[in-house]
């Protein structure tokens, strides 16, 4: 699985954190920046990475910046991107279950980094039901037509 990550100047620290996560998970992963903490606009970052994911070239996307909330905005005005801002394992699990979210937001300002790092390791876990599911994220892309 090939994963594309991204943050602001406000989600620099846990990018770095999230990326020795993926590193010792053994995961593949491109970080489109930023490369320090200096001030950035968190959508050029969302672009980059939504755009990665919604063309195919990355399997699933990470973005964080302060709140996670802008990034997931940003994101999910991408087409075919499925941005699913998480601060709990509950609804880590259960976005990829159900939505099948294809992003991860998370802001580095809300949780810990404990907590960040256990809900990247179940999001990445998760596999989606389909079923009933599936008829609901077809209905998502009716949306976006
Ligand atoms: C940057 O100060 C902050 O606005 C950004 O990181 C994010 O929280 C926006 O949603």
């Amino acid at each position: 699985m090939k994963i594309a990550i991204g943050s602001d100047h406000g989600g620099y620290n846990l990018k770095e954190k999230v990326k020795v996560l993926l590193d010792d998970l053994g995961f593949e992963y491109k970080d489109f920046g930023p490369a320090n903490t200096d001030s950035v606009d968190y959508p050029d970052f969302a672009q980059e990475v939504s755009f990665g994911v919604s063309r195919g070239a990355f399997e699933r996307g990470i973005l964080i910046c302060g709140t996670g909330i802008g990034m997931s905005i940003a994101a999910n005005k991408v087409k075919g991107v499925r941005a699913a801002l998480c601060h709990d394992l509950f609804s880590a699990k259960a976005t990829r279950q159900h939505n099948n979210s294809n992003i991860l937001a998370m802001g580095e300002r809300v949780i810990g980094s404990g907590l960040a790092l256990e809900i990247v390791k179940t999001w990445l876990g998760e596999e989606f039901e389909g079923g009933r599911h599936q008829r609901r994220v077809d209905k998502i892309f009716k949306l976006e037509e």
